[in-house]
């Protein structure tokens, strides 16, 4: 098949196999442009034109784990460490919905602080005081955490698999498991949350084939969200020597996903916009309907460093709330309103 047929049978079809995947992320010039403008002709389709806005809330900076790439692992001594108290967690949250947010997502390192009853209180007192979507995106836990944060209602939970790779991911993240982080996503998905994905792009040793398996692993797990940017390099950290993820490849495989989970919901991420000043911008025309600006006060911003350079990190939540409203207005676009769950969620119910 051409790339022409290739494009045609995943427009119709929303189906690729693997080798057609790969021949898509090498696309270059006028074909990566058509795949660009499908996709987003893909998105218009099946979202509309709404971009829907998460205000991200990054309540502690603490981690027990020691991923490779991640400048708050355990072993980053120089990393800043701060906890957020309830009280606080929820007066941002209730800030967040008087800018207008619908859901808030609740970040953290992998953090045994917030254990299952603290978090528990956590999002009760969110649901009784502001009229939000709750997204969860914490970690690995036991499946009556996850259980829990539901029954007090957590809508949706997001976490990456980082990559399909076995051996790779074995060796990026010491002391985790590959088959407990799937199990754990298959978990969040049977409670009945929302289900947020995906992996970092340009990860040193990652191939296309590793590429297009990672996309087929979304497609597998059925995301509703697909959370994917590319990897960039913290100086504190193993791999402080390596390449940073390729935009373009970024904006290929949002496109790609668009293609196949026609109807779910996929941000162009902060990582995107620090590696191009135009990146969330080239994401939300390749395919892309979310974004996620950070909702924290300054200080707060500049101690979770997951790598270095993030945008916005010192613009405080009202501008960036602005700036990003005119960004989605000069893309011909509007900002969603309501609580933006995830087409694919819903047409499941
Ligand atoms: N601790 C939770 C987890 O790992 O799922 C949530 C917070 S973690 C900081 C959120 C995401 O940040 C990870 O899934 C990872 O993909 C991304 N991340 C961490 N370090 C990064 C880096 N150096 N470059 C780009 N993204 C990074
Ligand atoms: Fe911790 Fe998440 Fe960073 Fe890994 S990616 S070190 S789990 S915060
Ligand atoms: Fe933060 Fe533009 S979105 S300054």
């Amino acid at each position: 098949m051409n790339v022409k047929e290739i494009l045609d049978k995943a427009y119709n079809t929303h189906k690729l196999s693997k080798d057609e995947i790969k021949l898509l992320l090498t696309l270059e010039g006028e074909e990566r442009q058509l795949l660009f403008d499908l996709a987003d002709r893909t998105r218009q389709k099946y979202v509309g034109d709404d971009v829907f806005l998460r205000g991200l809330i990054e309540f502690s900076s603490y981690c027990k784990n020691d991923c490779f790439y991640c400048g708050l692992r355990r072993s980053n001594t120089e990393a800043q460490r701060y906890r957020m108290q309830e009280e606080e967690i929820v007066e941002v949250a209730r800030r967040a919905y008087e800018m207008g947010y619908r859901t808030v997502v609740l970040q953290s390192g992998e953090d045994p602080y917030y254990t299952r009853e603290r978090m528990c209180s956590i999002i009760r007192k969110i649901k009784e005081e502001v009229d939000v979507a709750i997204t969860l995106s914490i970690g690995e836990r036991p499946y009556e955490d996850y259980k829990a944060f539901r029954q007090v209602g957590a809508d949706r939970y997001l976490m990456r698999f980082e990559t399909s790779n076995k051996e790779l991911y074995q060796k990026l993240h010491p002391g985790m498991s590959f088959e407990n982080r799937i199990e754990c996503l298959k978990w969040i998905k049977s409670l009945g949350y929302e289900l947020g994905t995906g992996f970092l792009i340009g990860l040193p040793g990652q191939t296309v084939d590793d590429l297009a398996n990672d996309i087929l692993l979304v497609c597998e797990l059925d995301a509703d969200m697909v959370g994917i940017g590319p990897f960039i390099p913290h100086p504190q950290t193993p791999l402080k020597d390596a390449h940073e993820g390729s935009v373009d490849i970024t904006l290929k495989c949002i496109a790609i996903l668009r293609l196949l989970l026609p109807d779910s919901n996929i941000p162009a991420t902060t990582a995107l916009g620090t590696l191009d000043p135009l990146g969330r911008q080239k994401g939300l025309k390749c395919g892309a309907n979310i974004v996620m600006p950070n909702v924290n006060d300054l200080d707060y911003k500049l101690k979770y460093e997951l790598y270095p350079g993030k945008i916005c990190i010192n613009e405080d939540a009202t501008k960036c709330r602005g700036c990003i409203e005119s960004i989605i207005i000069s893309l011909g676009r509007r900002v969603g309103q309501g609580y933006g769950q995830s087409r694919h969620y819903r047409a499941k119910k």
